[in-house]
């Protein structure tokens, strides 16, 4: 098993159709498109607009991934489902994706790790096929926020930065004989820390909320909205991502000079330029999307991903770092050869 990694083997994605720019935002929050662009750098997002699901995203996602992929929905032996916004309480949604893909019989998982949830899906399918159980495994992450965010004002500061989306790979196992060429993980690391959980959540419905899931003056004071410390988030952000990478590169005796793409989580612009300017990252080694998607949190490294590639950003061979902050606090980095 020495020589046995995983690697991407396709990679698929699914943007709704309606564009939403940050005038249209301003039509109904008191909000401009200049204190959004410069505050975090979004100038559009895309929310559904035919009442799709999380899960419906995800299988359009999910579809083109397997396909890339050279391979046939059989093939796929383990779905990994990174979302915030299930379909569902439950079950979870990897389980209605995998209907929709009509795979019955495989595992089905579903990671809760927000922003950072894909790379949490990565980490778990690397050590699955590494592990020599399975050889091709679906990793998604889908959300769908436009449904749950606060479209008054009071929701304003967290209402402007969420997008929906889908993207999807399949990790697929393969043999590394030369780790400089071939594509393959070389670690993921993963973090987290509940002191903070409460910095950026949900407070409501839930179990832990008193005797009832949410009460009728809760949902008045729109406890279902998520809540969030976004200059705690900001602080916590950067010096994590920085952490983590550096965590990774070391782990397998890389320089950060040696890294040729960095796939970085999209909550902020700002924040992953206070991260490349600390890590002294060449600006034009870092891919952001956040312009045009906003933050679609565990789909984001995924689309990145996707339009990286597309773009012929990211080519075979590269050598890329991937980092990841969310709520939780959880954050996480992944260190591949494309
Ligand atoms: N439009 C206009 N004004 C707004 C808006 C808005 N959408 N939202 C808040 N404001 C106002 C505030 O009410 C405040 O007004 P006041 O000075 O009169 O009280 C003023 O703008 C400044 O508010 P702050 O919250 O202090 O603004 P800040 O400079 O911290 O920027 C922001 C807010 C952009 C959210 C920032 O804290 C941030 O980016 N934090 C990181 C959080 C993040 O990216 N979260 C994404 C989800 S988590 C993840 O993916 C990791």
């Amino acid at each position: 098993m020495k020589n046995i990694y995983s690697k991407i083997s396709g990679i698929g994605k699914c943007i709704p159709t309606k564009r939403v720019t940050n005038d249209d935002l301003a039509k109904f929050l008191s909000t401009s498109d200049e204190w959004i662009k410069q505050r975090t750098g979004i100038e559009q997002r895309y929310w559904v607009e035919n009442n799709e699901s999380t899960s419906d995203l995800a299988f359009v996602a999910s579809q083109e991934a397997i396909s890339k992929a050279g391979l046939a929905k059989n093939d796929i032996e383990m779905i990994i489902f990174a979302t915030l916004s299930p379909d569902h309480f439950f079950p979870g949604t990897a389980c209605f994706l995998q209907e929709k893909l009509g795979i019955p019989g495989i595992a089905a998982l579903d990671v809760r790790q927000q922003c950072t949830g894909f790379l949490y899906g990565m980490s778990i399918a690397d050590l699955y096929i590494r592990q020599g159980i399975y050889k091709n495994i679906l990793v998604v992450g889908a959300e769908v926020h436009s449904k749950g965010l606060d479209k008054t004002d009071r929701g304003r500061d967290v209402t402007v930065l969420f997008g929906d989306g889908a993207g999807a790979v399949v990790l697929s196992r393969t043999e590394v004989n030369d780790p400089k060429r071939d594509s393959h993980i070389y670690s993921t690391h993963l973090h987290a820390d509940g002191t903070y959980a409460k910095e950026l959540w949900v407070p409501a419905p839930g179990m832990a909320n008193g005797s009832e899931l949410i009460t009728q003056a809760e949902v008045i004071d729109g406890a279902q909205y998520p809540k969030m410390n976004g200059r705690q988030v900001f602080t916590h952000a950067v010096r994590s991502m920085c952490d983590v990478i550096m965590e990774g590169l070391k782990h397998s005796n890389l320089t950060i000079e040696e890294v040729d793409f960095f796939a970085f989580h999209q909550a902020n612009l700002r924040i992953n330029e206070k991260v490349a300017s600390l890590l002294k990252i060449p600006e034009k080694k870092v891919f952001n999307t956040i312009q045009k998607y906003g933050n679609t949190t565990a789909a984001t490294i995924p689309i990145g991903l996707y339009d990286a590639l597309s773009e012929h950003r990211l080519t075979p061979g590269m050598l890329v770092a991937s980092a990841a902050f969310g709520s939780g606090f959880t954050w996480a980095s992944s260190i591949f050869r494309y």
